[in-house]
């Protein structure tokens, strides 16, 4: 019997060509893994499906075993509902902090969705690699891998940037080996390395990093596309900085950065959300509320504290409101900041959100003519969701539950690992 079934596979094994055997063999593994999805909430997986959600949101477990991406629709109300989690083949890891806790890569941007291009990319800070997805445009929350993750060839990769028409990827390593590297998206093949945009930082770091002072942060191409911007912070008393790299017409960078400081007071510059029109930057400042970084010949950079902050390091800006939402990981508080035409920053109101529950990334969201706001507070394993109903006018509208689904969809979830927050919204 054992001799003639190993008979029968030779000869399945020849029919097919030998040579073939073993790309067969892999192309259905690399097709199983590709499609690693777990449903959420009743849903079902559809591939040629269209629903009536208006957009998704985006965040990573970062799990060390197996990073996935969950995926929630976003309603018309704004409103979230958890949709599915889909690996990205690669692993998360925790950056080394004393206690431990949320905020496991100290960076904003881990996951970066592109409405231009319809792609969505993450960061696996425990493989050293980077995916990318597929957004399927008629349901956002269907995500599908383009191609293998591919070496981010540096360690602790912890931020990423899309440029406005969704072509260039670019990576923020915050490692023992740190700096950036970019990518061309190809929708047949994924991420292809760009030659001339592998580029050193050169900070004194580990694998993982150690922080938060000290570490890598956020990256980001500035408003006009001609920029690659990296944020540092510092190790007080000395105050980080911005590492700026021209990009070049063919998307390569050049061999060196320019290190922009921070205005006087400014220590820690960590998430950089762009000023419209204004070839100027709004950072947040964990050592002290945020900074505004100039970039004009105006000059005028400037350090703004927030009275009773403790780490405000998340920032994203609502084209309704015209102000910036910024969070802190200590307080549990969103504080809406107005920066005017003279680059001059001022607070117009705050927010407290659950004590403890330590909001950290957020982005926001354009469904018809409202802006939503959705934050992403670990410690309590939840989202936060706010209608932006005008300046100073935010309103809590739902507290979205991830454990529960999770544990339902047997997706293994550590709070203290969760990060990201990006959103995709259908046009039209
Ligand atoms: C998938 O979606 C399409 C279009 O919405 C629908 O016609 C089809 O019945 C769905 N299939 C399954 C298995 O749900
Ligand atoms: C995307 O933008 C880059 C520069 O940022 C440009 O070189 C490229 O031609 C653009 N691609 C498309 C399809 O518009
Ligand atoms: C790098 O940091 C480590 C730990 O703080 C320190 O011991 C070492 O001297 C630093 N190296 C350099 C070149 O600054
Ligand atoms: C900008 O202003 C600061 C002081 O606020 C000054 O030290 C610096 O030289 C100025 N830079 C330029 C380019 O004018
Ligand atoms: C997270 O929750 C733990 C346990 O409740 C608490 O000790 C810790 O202070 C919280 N961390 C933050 C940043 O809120």
């Amino acid at each position: 019997m054992k001799v003639s079934a190993v008979f029968v596979c030779l000869a399945a094994i020849l029919s097919t060509g030998v040579a073939d055997a073993a790309p067969l063999r892999q192309r259905s593994l690399v097709y199983a893994r590709n499609n690693k999805v777990k449903m959420m909430n009743g849903q079902k997986a559809n591939s040629s499906s269209s629903s009536s959600a208006k957009g998704a949101v985006y965040f990573m477990t970062n799990d060390p075993k197996e990073n996935f991406i969950i995926a929630a629709d976003i309603g018309s109300d704004g409103k979230l509902t958890l949709n599915r989690a889909v690996s990205s083949r690669g692993r998360g890891s925790h950056g080394q902090t004393s206690p431990n806790g949320p905020d496991a890569l100290f960076s904003q941007g881990s996951v970066k969705a592109s409405a231009n291009g319809k792609i969505l990319a993450t960061v696996n800070p425990g493989s050293n690699t980077v995916s990318v997805y597929s957004i399927n445009e008629n349901n956002p929350s269907e995500i599908s891998l383009i191609g293998d993750p591919v070496s981010s060839e540096g360690e602790f990769p912890m931020s990423l940037a899309i440029n406005s028409n969704g072509t260039q990827v670019c990576v923020l390593n915050g490692g023992t080996v740190n700096g950036v590297n970019c990518y061309k998206v190809d929708k047949d093949v994924g991420l292809t390395a760009v030659p001339n945009t592998l580029r050193s930082l050169g900070i004194n770091q580990t694998t993982p990093a150690t922080g938060p002072a000290g570490t890598a942060s956020h990256v980001i191409f500035s408003e006009d596309g001609k920029s690659l911007i990296a944020s540092i912070k510092g190790t007080p008393p000395t105050p980080g900085f911005l590492a700026v790299w021209d990009v070049n017409s063919d998307g390569s960078l050049s061999q060196d950065f320019k290190k922009v400081a921070p205005a006087s007071g400014g220590l820690l510059p960590f998430s950089m959300t762009v000023i419209p029109g204004k070839n100027a930057i709004l950072a947040t400042d964990a050592g002290l509320g945020f900074d505004v970084f100039d970039f004009s010949s105006g000059n005028k950079s400037s350090a703004v504290p927030i009275q009773g902050q403790s780490a405000t390091c998340w920032s994203s800006f609502s084209k309704k409101t015209g102000n910036f939402y910024l969070t802190d990981i200590g307080t549990a508080t969103v504080t809406e900041v107005n920066v005017d035409d003279n680059l001059k920053g001022s607070i117009v109101k705050q927010y407290p959100q659950k004590a403890g529950s330590a909001t950290i990334d957020n982005d926001i969201a354009s469904i018809g003519n409202n802006d939503f706001l959705y934050v992403l507070a670990p410690n309590a394993t939840q989202i936060d969701v706010l209608s932006l109903d005008g300046a100073g006018q935010a309103k809590s509208i739902q507290t979205l539950d991830i454990a529960g689904p999770a544990k339902a969809a047997g997706l293994s979830i550590d709070p203290f690992n969760l990060q990201g927050m990006t959103s995709f919204v259908k046009s039209g």
